[in-house]
């Protein structure tokens, strides 16, 4: 499966988003982080602003959802136009119900789980999902240092996603740099995201191109 790179726009610069995202036109996807205050202790933006960046951006969006009660919000989301939709499991109890949700509405669904959550009972809804995201930080703030106790979660997560034989989408988010890349590849990560390691960058576009290259040279199939 090809790698993909997913800029967050969390790091970029709120005055000028439409700038910032032409910064990055070189990467798969955006990725969007909503927050609201209640999953985690930041906020950030909703779906006014998402609704506004599916017509502004030259990529497709990838909607990370830091949110309470995604069973309410996660399809406003996908109608909204995202390409992407990703929930967290410890936020709902009904998680195939949100998943099927977001697919109904026609875009590809993800469920996201936090550092400290097992993998273990997620795994038998692999063919609800087209994307798994394993939290490398507490999620809330960019900027946080990786997490490689995640490692081994992600290295099962993998091997299980290979055997299914379904075509998921495995996704790591936080202190993704060119550094840390190269552990999450070779533990079985396909998708990047990454906010301050781009958008801190003088070069974007540069950056792009070496974290991809990185995670090219240790991805292992
Ligand atoms: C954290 C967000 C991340 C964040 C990553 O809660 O989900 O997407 O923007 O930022 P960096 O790459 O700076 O860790
Ligand atoms: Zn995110």
């Amino acid at each position: 499966m090809s790698i993909r790179i997913h800029p967050s726009i969390l790091a970029a610069d709120f005055t000028k988003l439409g700038d910032e995202l032409q910064r990055v036109t070189d990467a798969d996807y955006i990725h969007v982080d909503v927050m609201d205050y209640h999953f985690v202790p930041n906020l950030s933006f909703g779906l006014p602003v998402v609704e506004r960046l599916v017509s502004a951006s030259p990529l497709p969006l990838d909607v990370h959802l830091m949110i309470d009660d995604p069973e309410r919000w996660a399809s406003d989301y996908a109608e909204a136009g995202a390409n992407s939709v990703t929930f967290h499991a410890e936020a709902t109890d009904r998680p195939v119900e949100v998943a099927r949700s977001i697919r109904s509405r026609g875009a590809q669904a993800g469920i996201a789980i936090k550092p400290s959550t097992d993998i273990g009972p997620y795994l038998e809804l692999l063919d609800e999902v087209d994307l798994i995201l394993v939290m490398t930080v507490e999620p809330g703030f960019g900027g946080q240092k990786f997490l490689e106790s995640t490692m081994p979660k992600l290295r099962r997560l993998r091997q299980v996603v290979d055997l299914s034989g379904l075509e998921l989408r495995v996704q790591v988010d936080g202190g993704i740099n060119e550094d840390t890349i190269v552990m999450a590849a070779e533990a079985g990560a396909d998708t990047f995201v990454a906010g301050s390691s781009i958008f801190n960058a003088q070069n974007a576009t540069e950056q792009i191109a070496l974290l991809r290259a990185r995670a090219a040279s240790h991805v292992h199939h």
